[in-house]
């Protein structure tokens, strides 16, 4: 049954209900800057550098199994390291320079060259994988030095 109580209340609901969820709105958004961006900053943080780590993990296996003729443990590393160049850029979202982190602001202002340096790192890699599947050792060699280079080729212009 309406009646005049209830008419009235139904105005009043009527006029906060807006108000009351922009309200809602704001704060979500409020905690979202303050939270959920921060957490997922220092998560890809955290996550490119463990790849990176890996990085250089691979780089001394693979130095390690030039000598040793394990040219299989060369094709796995080397392809990883190729696999993880691939994803570089992606582990390098607008806003990701600010935490516990080197990388330079240089990475979003020039994101073009930065991609370039990626790719390049990840040709060298699959460049050192042929060269071993090949077996030629002076290759492998050759194939090691030139993916070193294109690592401190990305680090001296886009890492502090
Ligand atoms: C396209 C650019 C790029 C390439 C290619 C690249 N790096 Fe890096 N590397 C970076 C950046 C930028 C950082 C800083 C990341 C951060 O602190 O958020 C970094 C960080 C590192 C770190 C430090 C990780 C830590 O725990 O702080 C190591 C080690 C490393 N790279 C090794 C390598 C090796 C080895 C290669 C090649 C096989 C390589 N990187 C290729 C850009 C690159």
């Amino acid at each position: 049954m309406i009646t005049l109580a209830n008419l009235k209340n139904l105005k009043f609901s009527a006029a906060l209900q807006p108000k009351t969820l922009s309200q809602i709105c704001a704060t979500i958004v409020v905690c979202l800057v303050a939270t959920g961006f921060g957490t997922a900053n220092a998560d890809i943080i955290a996550d490119r550098k463990a790849g990176f780590k890996r990085n250089a993990d691979s780089m001394k296996a693979i130095a390690a199994a030039i000598g040793s003729g394990d040219y299989q443990t060369i094709i796995n590393r080397a392809e990883g390291i190729a696999s993880w160049a691939n994803k570089i850029p992606s582990y390098f979202p607008e806003g990701s320079d600010s935490g516990d982190t080197k990388a330079r602001a240089e990475i979003w202002f020039e994101f073009d060259a930065f991609k370039a340096k990626a790719k390049a790192n990840e040709t060298a890699a699959r460049t050192l994988v042929t060269a071993a599947k090949s077996g030629d050792q002076g290759a492998m060699m050759a194939g090691l030095k030139n993916l070193g280079a294109s690592c401190k080729s990305c680090h001296s212009d886009f890492k502090e």
